[in-house]
């Protein structure tokens, strides 16, 4: 294997400067070549020797990663300040002519005045170069020797660095590959990013959501036996963005929390009252798409696969309440605190004795005809019981036939522990508020359950889109979100113990609760145009804020990634690309039509 490429290119290490957040930054400089300029990107890898060398001939090189590059004329004026103070005439002139030098040094250095200057980072890693070969890489501390020469580390040299001790991991994937080599493969261990958290971070467009597509469809194919992945779509995107994940494990559901969640014609079909393919055009119809599966003749597609899940019932109604007890709900309307006269009282518990032990749901109806008809003494304490009651005993808009209804009593639980098969459930709301009191909930009882029984198969991962609405800082909750947040930050601290990870997605970091921000142990960020943002990110992460100039450069689907554990590289930021999640439903949808 080659260790080194760009060999007529030697660098130089002209200073070493100590710097809190990553031991010191190193400022290497190249002599300037349009080939070198081109083929030296930010991410790239460089070696240094080291005070670790050995004089009897075992020479040590520490890596550092360049994060930051320039051209530089030495002959043009180096400063704005400086340009305002010079003749323009004389300015101009000289910064033609020394344009020139630009491109007249194509794969060779014959100028002195150019430089190609970079910022470099230690990814804390060195390798040794003995007369058999080379040994490493390993971890390393050492400090370069400042005035040494500099080489640019080869491609295949670099992917074994990033990827290191993760190619026999049973729970490795290909996560993409370097932004600005498609040769370098990412090895991501998706056992770790689940387990201990992760995040992405972008400004919106960035493909968040994209990523999550691509980061669950590679999380399925390689994790632990049974692991589930839960998916909150607080936008309604995740019909369409795991489509085929949706069809492919069985178990899978999109869950509606909230019957308006879903469109009648659904209903109906299961009533017998709507045929098959009425119900499952209105879903095609009425559900969200990226533009480039908007198209009619794509989202035409859609059809085969959704009347499948339709079919197999994939599509479940959660409703809160469902398994209280009639009086549960008297009790929740206030009959025992409020103050009402006994003759009302007297009439309300004959109504309550006569269906009490009975489900709420099933009894409703004949409740609340006899309320009304019964309760009539119009005192104002009577009347703001019945008002809270009735509102309780609302029946829903639709009717929802009895298959359909999913709770964790009967029988979700009990999937989502199975050991052997693996799910996604997409959960959907009409109402936002009622999605995060769903993951409240939902996220209290599994842990809950799990804490009780000291179970800690299989993985289970909440994934938080639009993480903002569910775990905002106190200054920006709104609605339920404090007592979503309450739950995520109790399996953000305290899940990984019993197999619980959260994956949270967002486009203002400085919304999110701090508390849970410091959570996760692998990171996606894309662009942030907010410094902000940006700052809060480098904090929980403790890297340096300038780390993320590269990104103002990134475009759709290029993510610095930086885990603590999930990469081959540890704690060290470095630029990837994903593939678009698109183009995997794209060859979904057209493996019907063969
Ligand atoms: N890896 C990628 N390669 C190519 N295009 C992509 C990629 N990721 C996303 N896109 C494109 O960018 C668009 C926006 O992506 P996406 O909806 O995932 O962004 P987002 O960050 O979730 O935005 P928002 O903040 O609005 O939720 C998509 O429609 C898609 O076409
Ligand atoms: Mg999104």
């Amino acid at each position: 294997m080659e260790i080194f490429r760009e060999q007529n290119h030697l660098g130089r290490l002209i200073h070493v400067e100590p710097n809190a957040s990553n031991q010191y930054i190193a400022h290497v400089w190249f002599d300037y070549s349009l080939k070198l300029m081109q083929n030296l990107k930010e991410g790239d890898f460089i070696a240094v020797e080291s005070f670790a060398s050995n004089p009897d001939g075992r020479r040590h090189y520490v890596i550092l990663e360049v994060v930051k590059k320039l051209p530089i004329h030495f002959a043009l004026v180096q400063s704005v300040e400086n340009a305002k103070r010079t003749y323009p005439g004389f300015l101009m002139e000289s910064a033609k002519s020394a344009s020139l030098d630009w491109i007249s040094q194509i794969d060779e250095s014959t100028e002195e005045t150019t430089k190609i200057v970079c910022e470099a980072i230690p990814i804390n890693l060195g390798f040794y170069i003995t007369e058999s070969g080379v040994e490493g890489p390993s971890q390393s501390y050492e400090l370069p020797m400042p005035g040494r020469e500099v080489k640019v580390i080869s491609y295949e040299f670099m992917e074994k660095i990033l990827n290191k001790g993760l190619d026999k991991k049973e729970t490795v994937v290909e996560v993409g590959h370097l932004r600005e080599n498609s040769n370098v493969k990412i090895l991501l261990d998706v056992e770790s990013l689940l387990r201990l958290h992760f995040g992405v971070f972008g400004f919106t467009g960035a493909g968040k959501s994209n990523l999550l597509s691509t980061l669950i469809s590679k999380i399925m194919e390689k994790s632990p036996s049974g692991t589930k992945v839960i998916v909150f779509d607080i936008m309604g995107e995740y019909l369409t963005l795991l489509i085929d994940l949706l069809y492919k494990y069985p178990d899978s559901k999109v869950i509606g929390v909230g019957a308006e969640t879903f469109i009648q014609d659904l209903y109906s079909y299961y009533d017998g009252n709507r045929d098959l393919k009425t119900a499952v055009k209105s879903i095609v119809i009425t559900n969200l798409y990226p533009k480039r599966l908007a198209r009619k003749d794509v989202k035409r597609k859609f059809l085969y696969p959704v009347k499948k899940l339709v079919e197999r019932k994939a599509f479940k109604v959660f409703e809160f309440g469902r398994f209280k007890l009639i009086e549960e709900v008297f009790e929740e309307a206030g009959l025992n605190a409020i103050n009402i006269s006994a003759k009302d009282r007297e009439i309300i518990l004959e109504i309550l004795n006569s269906y009490k032990g009975r489900l709420a749901y099933e009894v409703t109806a004949d409740v609340v005809k006899e309320i009304n008809s019964k309760l009539t003494s119009g005192k104002a304490n009577t009347e703001k019981f019945k008002r809270e009651l009735l509102r309780l005993l609302k029946p829903p808009k639709f009717h929802v036939n009895e298959d359909l209804f999913i709770s964790l009593e009967a029988g979700w639980l009990q999937e989502l522990n199975d050991k052997d098969k693996k799910a996604i459930y997409v959960v959907q709301s009409h109402d936002p508020d009622s999605l995060k009191r769903f993951v409240s909930y939902l996220a209290s009882a599994v842990y809950e359950s799990r804490r009780r029984e000291g179970r800690i198969f299989p993985l289970i991962s909440f994934i938080l889109d639009e993480a903002d609405e569910y775990i905002p800082q106190d200054t920006y909750a709104k609605g339920d979100s404090k007592i979503s947040r309450e739950a995520v930050e109790m399996l953000a601290r305290r899940g990984r113990k019993f197999g619980l990870g959260v994956g949270i997605a967002t486009q203002r970091v400085v919304y999110l609760d701090t508390n849970i921000m410091a959570q996760p142990h692998t990171y996606f960020v894309s662009k942030l145009p907010r410094s902000t943002d940006r700052e809060r990110v480098a904090q929980a992460f403790a890297v340096d804020e300038s780390m993320f100039e590269q990104t103002f450069r990134f475009g759709k689907g290029d993510w610095l990634l930086m885990s603590h554990d999930a990469t081959g590289l540890e704690s060290v930021p470095f630029p990837i690309h994903t593939e678009n999640a698109e183009d995997r439903i794209i060859t979904f949808l057209e493996s019907f039509e063969k």
